[in-house]
């Protein structure tokens, strides 16, 4: 065979070739050491010059031309054999979506009640001061109430500041260092919020009543977790002022809400107890499998608050709640405990 029919014959029987298997062999039989192709190239080198100029390149066109015919063949095959694999009758994997968090549900559901009543949502910050957090809250410094919020303070630019001065011996600059330090100081410490409640007082400083706000947020104990605590958990801060609110219009709104929230027929009830931004204070404790399980604390906005905003606590009057959202949520679902909450286990979260 002369080369132009080497080429013909290799180029249907490549374009022909139905598997890898036939289409291996028609490599071997077109370019395998033996073949023909293979054997004019090798016997180049004893034909006169002429001639060689003649074949040579032709026939090494020839075998690129057949290479890369092969290749793009094998290509091919490859894909159709591929395909003859899928099964179409087989049921299709199913599609994973993502969800909010239980927690997030929670928090929309109980805005959306909320808001339903009437009620705006604001957000405050969750690095918030001592002022706010405590003071402004009737929590003064050295106050034992202090003791039920057990904090985790920041490490502010003050404490960088003194260690400083300590290391730095030079008069003049810790002189300078000091007086800004004098400044900052008076400035109040910087916390991770304890609670939503200090946003009541950042509300009522930049409103008039009357007005009613929820605040959900996330806040911070420095606290050893079990199963129904965690360092940080979520609540749900309520307030309600105007001239004539009453402990009968909170026990209104919160039986409204927790029977949307829950339900109907949940049974919840009222409990004396002490928190110093209110008075009277009490808990608020809903029936849940045989006993009675604290959901909030609230009361009636104490006029020491009240001072602090510089409202007149003979002309306005409200109350305020703050509720445990994570609490909720464990009665809702019914779960074993809250750390599932935050143990980012898919097992636990996929099922809402
Ligand atoms: N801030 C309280 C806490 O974290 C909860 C609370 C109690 C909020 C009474 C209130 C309130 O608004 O009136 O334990």
């Amino acid at each position: 065979m002369n080369l132009e029919q080497i080429k013909q014959s290799a180029f249907k029987e490549i374009e022909e070739s139905r598997d890898l298997k036939s289409l291996e062999g028609l490599r071997i039989k077109y370019l395998g050491r033996k073949s023909q192709l293979v054997e004019i190239l090798h016997s180049l080198k004893d034909v006169p010059l002429n001639q060689r100029q003649k074949i040579g390149p032709v026939a090494n066109v020839l075998k690129k031309e057949l290479d890369e015919l092969i290749k793009n063949r094998k290509a091919e095959l490859r894909e159709d054999e591929g395909s003859k694999k899928i099964d179409l009758s087989r049921p299709a994997q199913k599609i994973s979506r993502g969800h909010f968090h239980p927690l997030t549900i929670a928090e929309e559901k109980i805005c959306r009640i909320f808001l339903t009543m009437n009620f705006s949502v604001v957000e405050g910050p969750e690095i918030e001061n001592e002022f706010y957090n405590f003071d402004a809250l009737n929590i003064p410094p050295n106050h034992p109430a202090r003791d039920l919020w057990n904090t985790l303070w920041l490490k502010t630019r003050t404490d960088a500041d003194k260690t400083q001065i300590d290391a730095d011996k030079t008069r003049t600059k810790a002189d300078s260092v000091r007086e800004n330090l004098g400044r900052n100081q008076r400035q109040s410490a910087l916390l991770l919020r304890t609670h939503t409640s200090p946003m009541q007082i950042r509300y009522m400083e930049t409103h008039q009543p009357p007005f009613q706000i929820i605040v959900p947020g996330r806040v911070f104990r420095y606290e050893a977790t079990d199963a129904s605590h965690e360092i940080n958990f979520y609540q749900v801060e309520g307030l309600m002022v105007g001239s004539r609110v009453s402990l009968a219009n909170f026990k209104f709104i919160i039986e409204t809400f927790l029977k949307k929230f829950f339900g109907p027929n949940i049974k919840f009830r009222f409990r004396p107890s002490y928190f110093p931004f209110v008075e009277p204070g009490l808990e608020v404790d809903v029936w849940f499998k045989d006993k009675w399980l604290e959901v909030m604390g609230a009361g009636m906005v104490a006029r020491k608050v009240f001072d602090a905003v510089r409202y007149n606590p003979d002309q306005v009057q409200g109350f305020a709640f703050g509720l445990g959202l994570d609490r909720l949520v464990k009665i809702k679902y019914n779960l074993p405990d809250i750390r599932l909450l935050y143990s980012g286990d898919l097992r636990f979260i996929k099922q809402f």
